[in-house]
């Protein structure tokens, strides 16, 4: 992205923003124009609307987005690293990845892929840990038109199977095992388990990490290694329309199995690029660290997409933040001399309690934009942020968006935008906000509170939910007319400055995951003992949010802990331990509106403790369970 496409400061901020209302297509087109490789250019710049739900973007244009991301770098960049990997262990070598061998290794996993038999157009899933053949087969998968489908590989074989068979992947790309701090990982067991549901595999490819013995099914299982040795290192690029999806990638919603959402290819691109450079202000020879994993959305734009088409340095890190002390970050930091680091309040928190003595030790000079995302920050967290690791000379951009934005949204620019802790500040170019009370009208000027929706597309909005479009419809487009309507809610204060306040749906975000109430119940409803369950989310000092579940039982038990352990056990197993639940009351009944609703709302002070404040219980079908569920809440 050109220096001309930087916005420097506050001035010139609202100048371009301005500019980004009135001109919406003008502003994106040029970004386009400018900064990137086109193979033909596009015929109309936007089309459709939220209300027809057909939103396109540089309909007509022709591109390779790895030949944005790779290509085009090798001649002026060709040495420079691409990728640093930062290994679990501290003891193994940390590895540089030069643009020009990215490319030869990208290339040639791409071959092995089209040697497999993947095409334009057919769905990969990708199941891996943080090691560089994540980023290599993520972009193999896009340097041949394949759509990949990245699942978190801490997720459960079941949750596995349900994202392979939703899109109906053809090939798994896997890893014997994983390191995670000093706990190994068979990642193929966990493969195999879930491929038992799956007949749309056809092949699995498995890249050795951990040198673990494994189960390798003759005629489906193949090492990566040899294939790679074999391969060629010329790929060309398969030409891809604009609108071609490039991804899949599974959210939760809060009712329902997870949303695949689909992102595109130009648009996409298009405006990782852009905010990647705006929102860390990406100079030449800065290295960024994000510690997300490429399992989410945010390693897909902010490790992978948004700095590799800029030309950046990127580091991927294996491990966890506690191994082998609470150092690792700082550690990481100091040793790569790290400019822009991104981070989650929740590995803050978690953070910020350990002694001062692991920060201290280490040199963080470099640092120059301090991130945050996925949750909302809190003040102590932030100003331990910006204290401690920032030495109050890094500014904090907290930045807001989502799966389905494809993009930051609502974020400070460093040194233009003055932050405020708890607050993501001003939308990005291109953004128009918009906060809409519950008679679907717009809240106009400052200090309004309400659901946050966004007014006009923007290019990196996922077009559909993949093989559902009428859910994509509904769940974004039909609670505000001609609206994406976010589900959060948002304040926006006396300088017009937006502060996101949560959920106003049944998604719970713990940890930064976000986690859908309904899946969770379903899985806690197949426990043979199970009648009901309703399941609320609490403050949790470190987590943001955990999960308390109040569960109605068929026939009483004698032995409680029994259970709850049965409880979790089958949440980990279906979903994943990241859903487990933090606290579970059994009660003989759950509170219910006449029409048989239950009433989360109570449920949801109950579990905060907020149970003077519960309002009229009077008009419930069962207003005497009430009292009980609080006698014995936990
Ligand atoms: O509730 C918001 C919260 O995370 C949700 C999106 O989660 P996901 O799709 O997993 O994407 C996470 C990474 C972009 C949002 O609806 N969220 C994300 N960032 C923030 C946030 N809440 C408050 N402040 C943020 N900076």
């Amino acid at each position: 992205m050109h220096e001309n496409f930087q916005i420097k400061n506050l001035e010139e901020y609202f100048k371009i923003y301005r500019k980004s209302v009135e001109y919406p297509n003008a502003f994106w087109e040029e970004i386009a124009e400018k900064n990137f490789v086109w193979r033909e250019k596009w015929k109309t710049i936007m089309s459709g609307d939220f209300e027809s739900t057909n939103i396109k973007w540089f309909e007509g244009a022709k591109l390779n987005i790895t030949e944005n991301c790779i290509d085009r770098h090798l001649d002026k960049q060709g040495d420079k690293t691409a990728i640093i990997f930062e290994p679990n262990n501290p003891d193994e070598k940390t590895e540089h990845i030069s643009y020009n061998n990215l490319s030869k290794r990208v290339n040639k996993f791409a071959n092995i892929l089209k040697q497999k038999g993947i095409k334009k157009g057919d769905r990969v899933c990708i199941y891996l840990p943080m090691i560089p053949e994540l980023a290599i087969s993520v972009l193999a998968c896009a340097r041949i038109g394949a759509i990949h489908s990245v699942v978190f590989a801490g997720f459960s074989s079941q949750a596995l199977s349900t994202r392979i068979n939703d899109s109906k992947c053809k090939l798994i790309i896997t890893s014997d095992g994983s390191y995670r701090g000093r706990k190994t990982i068979n990642l193929k067991e966990i493969v195999d388990e879930a491929l038992n549901d799956c007949s749309c595999i056809e092949k699995v490819l498995v890249v050795n990490r951990i040198n673990a013995k494994i189960n390798m099914e003759s005629g489906r299982d193949e090492w990566v290694e040899p294939l790679l040795n074999k391969a060629s290192d010329i790929c060309e690029p398969e030409i891809m329309e604009a609108e071609d999806p490039l991804f899949i990638l599974y959210t939760s919603g809060s009712t329902g199995k997870p949303k695949g959402m689909v992102h595109s290819t130009a648009g996409y691109m298009v405006y990782t690029a852009y905010t990647f450079k705006n929102i860390f202000q990406y100079n030449e020879n800065d290295i960024y660290w994000c510690t997300a994993d490429i399992g989410w959305i945010t390693g897909h734009s902010y490790i992978v997409y948004g700095p590799l088409a800029n030309g950046a340095t990127t580091v991927m890190f294996e491990g966890v933040p506690n191994y082998p002390d609470y150092g690792r970050f700082w550690e990481i930091i100091e040793k790569n001399k790290i400019t822009q680091f991104y981070t989650a309040p929740t590995a803050i928190r978690a953070l910020a309690k350990e002694n001062l003595k692991f920060v201290e030790k280490h040199d963080l000079s470099s640092l120059k934009v301090l991130g945050s995302v996925g949750e909302p920050i809190n003040e102590e967290a932030w100003n331990w942020y910006n204290e401690n690791i920032g030495k109050k000379n890094s500014p904090i951009v907290d930045t807001w968006w989502q799966t389905e934005t494809g993009g930051i949204m609502i974020s400070p620019i460093p040194y233009v935008t003055p932050t405020i802790p708890t607050f993501a500040t001003l939308p990005l170019p291109g953004i128009q906000p918009a906060i809409m009370n519950s008679n679907q009208e717009e809240l106009q000027g400052n200090q309004v509170e309400g659901s946050l929706c966004i007014k006009y597309p923007w290019p990196g909005i996922a077009r559909t939910i993949w093989g559902d479009h009428n859910r994509y419809k509904q769940t974004y487009f039909s609670t505000f007319k001609d609206m994406y309507f976010t589900g959060d809610g948002a304040k926006r204060n006396e300088v017009g400055y937006y502060r996101l306040t949560g959920r106003v749906d049944d998604v719970i975000i713990v940890s930064g995951h976000n986690l859908g109430t309904a899946p969770i119940e379903d899985a806690i409803n197949e426990h043979p003992n199970v009648a009901e369950s309703a399941i609320v989310g609490f403050p949790h000092k470190i987590k943001g949010n955990a999960l308390y579940g109040y569960i109605t039982l068929k026939n009483t038990t004698n032995n409680e802990d029994l259970l709850r352990n049965e409880i979790n056990q089958i949440i980990t197993e279906q979903i994943g331990p990241i859903a487990k639940l933090d606290k579970i009351q059994f009660t003989i009944g759950l509170p219910k509106t006449r029409s048989g609703k239950i009433m989360r709302r109570i449920l949801r002070k109950i579990a905060s403790n907020e149970i003077s404040d519960l309002g009229d219980v009077s008009t419930l079908l069962n207003p005497e369970i009430v009292d009980e569920i609080i006698k014995r809440r936990i």
